[in-house]
């Protein structure tokens, strides 16, 4: 079914075209002059005009000549008494579909009708397509217009069809899990199994009996043969999330699946193949880990073939409104509310906080401002006090934290890792030492926070 006007003075052509189109199933619009039908085309989405050649207010190839500039996708017959065969040529270079004598048979103009909307469908689909070439880089309902977001993207797409290792590292909350399983739903493994496994979250023992499985007998409590994680993920993607924080018997193990893609179980002898994708996460600095003797330096090396980096939020503030609205959208709906926007102001301060828990942060943030919003406008009085406080701050004391800055010079890790102790610190004082309020204050989740606490051994 496709939208047709006909520009035609002539009651009589007006009358039988009407007739065949209706017939054909499509929608059909008339006028009776040349400026009518500018205004319809402009107005509608037209796919075809059958346009006379001798309107009364400007002759028909100028109308054609105008629609086929101004709406390349709209098609164009051209129906002419007197045609002469300078006028078809003259019509076919303007760039009519068909040149339809008058009088003509319903079967003629069924047959133009036909073939000139089959070829505009096919312009159209071209056009679609092309459009679809040029558009950003997306994944799934991924935000990400930051040039450096968009080279992720395209690294995501270009990997995802390889079996290839792939580190992702990046603060908490900048959408490392978020990218791995983009990773295998890109992947000719996404109807396989995605497995995802939390190494920070699991004392040594668990974790390699959850992982790599075990035999009967192999340590109390094992009363049955149980297959790990890896098997589990067999021919999908296993994604091994904080795998900074492990232990060194945990990591030769791994390594040993890395490079042989075999593992034996727990208490067992026997080799086991694998076909997984292996997806890695850190919220650390591997290469400093690996600097400390925290991290096998071979392992890391067949970790980082390929590896992406999440850049934190606050490097990233062009995707902060349209993050915003993402999620507006996203709460409105799933908690049946009828917010629709923010305000400038409100904007201006997310752009501004400095976001240490990132896009889940931001997340949260929203998600709050949108249940409790007593309007469909979402102003700065409902965000969060610390964000808009943050923000009133001048940029310079911002940035010069006190205690840090007056230590004496040191590495800018141990700097930097005392000052994150504190701030745990502080936070744990804050909560009453509730760890899973702290953790959402910080804006971190519960294990990151786990494993920060037991790297600094804060209890
Ligand atoms: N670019 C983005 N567009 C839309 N949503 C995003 C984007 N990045 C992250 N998110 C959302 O933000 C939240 C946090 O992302 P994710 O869990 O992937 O972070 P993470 O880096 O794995 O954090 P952690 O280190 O704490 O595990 C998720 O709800 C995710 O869907
Ligand atoms: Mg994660």
């Amino acid at each position: 079914m496709a939208k047709v006007l006909v520009a035609d003075s002539d009651p009589q052509s007006q009358e039988s075209l009407h007739d065949v189109l209706v017939r054909s199933g499509h929608i059909v619009e008339a006028t009776t002059t040349g400026e009518a039908a500018i205004r319809a085309v402009d107005d509608g989405d037209i796919d075809l005009l059958i346009c006379d050649a001798d309107l009364p207010d400007l002759p028909g190839i100028e109308l054609l000549a105008a629609v086929r500039r101004s709406h390349p996708t709209t098609a164009v017959i051209l129906t002419t008494a007197f045609g002469s065969v300078d006028d078809a040529v003259h019509a076919m270079r303007e760039g009519a579909a068909d040149l339809l004598r008058k009088p003509f048979s319903a079967d003629q103009a069924r047959l133009a009708i036909d073939r000139a909307l089959e070829r505009s469908l096919l312009v159209r689909e071209n056009q679609n397509l092309r459009q679809a070439l040029d558009d950003r880089v997306q994944i799934g309902n991924l935000i990400g217009e930051d040039p450096r977001m968009q080279a992720i993207f395209k690294t995501v797409r270009a990997v995802a069809d390889t079996r290839t290792t792939v580190l992702v590292t990046g603060e908490s909350g900048t959408g490392k899990t978020v990218v791995a399983r983009g990773l295998h739903a890109l992947s000719p493994r996404r109807n396989g199994p995605f497995v995802e496994v939390n190494c920070g979250a699991l004392p040594e023992t668990l974790l390699e009996s959850e992982l790599f499985g075990h035999v009967r007998g192999s340590f109390t409590g094992a009363i049955k043969d149980k297959p790990g994680k890896f098997e589990a993920a067999h021919g999908g993607t296993i994604f091994l999330d904080e795998i900074g924080t492990s232990t060194p018997a945990f990591q030769v193990r791994l390594l040993r699946v890395l490079q042989d893609r075999v593992l034996e179980r727990v208490g067992d002898n026997r080799t086991i193949a694998l076909d997984v994708r292996i997806v890695l996460a850190t919220n650390l600095d591997l290469e400093q880990a690996v600097r400390d003797g925290r991290f096998r330096e071979d392992l890391y090396y067949r970790i980082n073939v390929v590896s992406i980096e999440m850049p934190p939020l606050r490097q990233r503030q062009e995707d902060i409104p349209a993050l915003a609205m993402h999620f507006l959208r996203r709460f409105a709906k799933d908690h049946g509310k009828r917010v629709e926007r923010l305000t400038p102001a409100a904007t201006a301060v997310l752009r501004r906080a400095r976001w240490p828990g990132n896009v889940r942060q931001l997340e949260n943030v929203l998600e709050r401002a949108v249940v409790f919003s007593q309007s469909p406008v979402i102003d700065v009085a409902d965000l969060p006090p610390n964000l808009v406080e943050q923000d009133a701050l001048p940029a310079a004391a911002n940035a010069a934290t006190p205690p840090v800055a007056l230590e004496p010079v040191q590495p800018l890790r141990t700097a930097l890792d005392a000052a994150e102790r504190r701030i745990l610190e502080q936070a744990l004082v804050h909560c009453d030492g509730n760890r899973e309020r702290a953790a959402k204050v910080l804006g971190i989740n519960r294990s990151t926070l786990f494993a920060k606490l037991r790297r600094y051994g804060v209890r």
